[in-house]
């Protein structure tokens, strides 16, 4: 059992590397078979799993990493209309639940923020609900990826509370 009191390991971030798509796609391939809902699917087309290059341009990938080891990954998209995407959140099986998604959440904010933008949206996994309450997004609505039924979830960014 996993004990919370340990402490978290430092987590680098940076710019993900266009070079790095495959390996970061085989990453997210991984962490998705977590979800029992979508295992089948998965094993029966790994082409479900797509992390597009343009996804990875202009500082969008963001790569975590521990003692010099990729762990996790997200995608930040901007969306337009002061919106930016969380376009993907995911971290290695054996990495899980000591702070990397976390991390990498709150970089993705940074950067949205540093971009001007007001709101930074994500499209959930349904396992993944608890995960983003606790990062801070809020449920507004459920939408259909190719993966099944999903959670469109928001949340204000800092430097839009003005009022
Ligand atoms: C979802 C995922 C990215 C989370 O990454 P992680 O590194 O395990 O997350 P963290 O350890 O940083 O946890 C983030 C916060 O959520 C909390 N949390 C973890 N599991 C939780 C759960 N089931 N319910 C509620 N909160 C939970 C943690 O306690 C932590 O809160 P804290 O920072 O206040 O202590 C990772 O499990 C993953 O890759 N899952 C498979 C792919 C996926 O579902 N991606 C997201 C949907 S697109």
């Amino acid at each position: 059992m996993e004990d919370k009191t340990a402490p978290k390991p430092v987590v680098v971030l940076r710019d993900a590397h266009l070079a790095e798509r495959l390996s970061l796609e085989d990453l997210q391939w991984r962490a998705s078979l977590v979800h029992p809902a979508y295992r089948n699917a998965l094993l029966e087309d790994r082409g479900i799993v797509h992390l597009p290059l343009e996804h990875l341009a202009d500082g969008g990938g963001i790569v975590a990493e521990i003692d010099g080891k990729v762990v996790g990954f997200a995608v930040l998209l901007p969306v337009g209309g002061g919106v930016s995407e969380l376009g993907g959140l995911f971290v290695e099986p054996e990495m899980a639940d000591q702070g990397v998604g976390r991390a990498l959440v709150e970089e993705a904010k940074r950067r949205a923020e540093r971009s001007g933008d007001v709101l930074l949206k994500v499209v959930a996994a349904l396992k993944a609900e608890g995960v983003y309450r606790r990062c801070g997004f809020e449920l507004v609505g459920e939408t259909e990826t190719l993966l099944g039924r999903a959670l469109i979830m928001l949340q204000r960014l800092e430097h839009s509370v003005a009022e």
